[in-house]
């Protein structure tokens, strides 16, 4: 248990004390270097590297406290133990407002000077765990698994993470899928208010009866069924951030109250006339054009520039396509689990080639799904179904020549057009010049074909 903990330092003025003190030590198996004064000891530690410093408070030279405050400016994690005369320190409060980890009062013996040690050392690993736990959770949602590497998802993220250190309230635009809520996250676990909840509100999947209640909480007896006091998400929420997803399909008399809450920070619970107070931090998200929604009546105005205070806009990923091959390892790590998967260069471009309606959910799936049902480590097109029935169905519209025998002429004319001018993006100077006429030529037979 002891293991990472090994070498110590130890400091008394006290020789003798310090021989029976590292015997001690020695034989539960620490490494031990002594000093009697603070000078000393305080270079010892500058040019060692010590896991645990015990210390008596009084000194020649250098005080204990002034030993102790220039080690705690070097090493923030070293574990330090003070030795004090009877009634110097009362507790462990007080010694961990000199900066030291705990206490040992004097005199003492060794069964006294291993459980003070042992349990410093798993006081100490216990923290460190949890910080290792909580930065595992930080960095699930961080914007190290947020994949933007087109400009205009760089964009995005920058200002994400500029809104992030602010407490504005943000809004989240973007077709189904494509990451509104892992935007959501990242503010989240972001910003300050990291430590405390994230609460998602799925608005449209509440019912309309149970919504308020949901959100604001309720009194026992408020209705039939409420047969105890029940917090709202609202409350739950109270110093982290709330997450209004499918903001859009709130329902009016909602929006209304919704609209309070932010202006106030305050509303009342269901069956309850006394205001609550909240800190929350208010971000929301949906898949429709809220501003449309203003014009036809259907969404609250003000409500809405209450919401739209910064607006993310997720472009869909078809207008984003240069993230595609990114977004693919990603989540062929992610769904790969420890195996090394590739793609083929030829599957890579049929999924370069879609259209992606579903956005980067439906190309997660698509991933997901070729890596499951394919037998060796590597994607090919057969394993992109559906998606490749439908590029091939695309890539057939003007039909293959297969019945070459039954084309005319004139079919054969419009083909070479079509082709020349899908090679040179539409340009016409250039399309006639790889059909090897002049350009009005070209524009005349557009012309006749009905080409335009
Ligand atoms: N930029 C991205 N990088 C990595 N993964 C992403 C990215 N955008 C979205 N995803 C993944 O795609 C899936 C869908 O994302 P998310 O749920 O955030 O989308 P959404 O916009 O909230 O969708 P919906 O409107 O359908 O609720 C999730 O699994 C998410 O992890
Ligand atoms: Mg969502």
């Amino acid at each position: 248990m002891l293991n990472k903990y090994k070498k110590i330092l130890l400091v008394d003025d006290d020789e003798n004390l310090n021989k029976v003190i590292s015997f001690q030590l020695n034989q539960m198996g620490f490494d031990v270097t002594t000093a009697t004064d603070g000078t000393s000891a305080s270079n010892l530690f500058k040019h060692g590297s010590f896991d645990i410093v015990i210390t008596d408070l009084q000194l020649p030279g250098m005080t204990g406290m002034e030993l102790l405050t220039s080690i705690r400016r070097l090493d923030k994690n070293v574990i330090i133990l003070i030795i004090t005369a009877f009634g110097t320190v009362e507790n462990a409060i007080e010694a961990s407002q000199l900066g030291a980890d705990d206490y040992i009062t004097k005199p003492f013996g060794k069964e006294t000077l291993r459980f003070v040690i042992e349990k410093t050392i798993q006081l100490r690993k216990l923290q460190a765990e949890n910080v290792q736990l909580r930065s595992e959770l930080y960095q699930k949602y961080d914007f190290g698994n947020l994949i933007g590497k087109s400009s205009v998802m760089e964009d995005v993220l920058k200002l994400t993470s500029k809104v992030a250190e602010s407490d504005a309230t943000v809004l989240i635009e973007g077709e189904s899928g494509t990451g509104k809520e892992l935007i959501a996250r990242a503010i989240h676990y972001n910003s300050s208010r990291k430590e405390k909840s994230f609460i998602t509100v799925n608005c449209p999947s509440i019912p309309e009866n149970l919504i308020e209640s949901e959100l604001f909480g309720h009194v026992k007896g408020a209705f039939t069924g409420a047969l105890k006091d029940r917090k709202g998400k609202f409350q739950l929420a109270d110093h982290g951030t709330i997450f209004l997803d499918e903001i859009g399909d709130l329902k009016e008399d909602l929006q209304a109250r919704l609209l309070r809450v932010l202006q106030e920070k305050e509303f009342e619970q269901v069956g309850d006339s006394n205001p609550i107070k909240v800190d929350v931090r208010v971000v929301a998200a949906t898949n429709k054009n809220l501003e449309l929604l203003v014009q036809d009546g259907k969404f609250r105005e003000d409500l809405y520039y209450r919401l739209n205070v910064v607006t993310i806009i997720l472009p869909p990923l078809r207008e984003r396509k240069d993230d595609i091959p990114f977004l693919v390892d990603h989540f062929l790590i992610k769904h790969g689990k420890d195996k090394n998967y590739t793609i083929t260069d030829e599957a890579l471009n049929i999924i370069m080639q879609y259209d992606w309606p579903g956005n980067v959910r439906e190309l997660e799936n698509t991933i997901e799904r070729a890596v499951v049902i394919s037998r060796e480590l590597v994607i090919t097109p057969e394993l992109l179904q559906p998606i490749w029935r439908s590029i091939k169905k695309k890539v057939a519209l003007p039909p293959e020549i297969e019945e070459e025998d039954h084309l005319t002429l004139k079919e054969i004319e419009r083909r070479a057009i079509i082709n020349a001018l899908n090679r040179s993006n539409g340009n016409q100077t250039k399309a006639a010049k790889l059909l090897n006429i002049p350009r009005h030529v070209l524009i005349y037979r557009m012309k006749k074909l009905g080409l335009r």
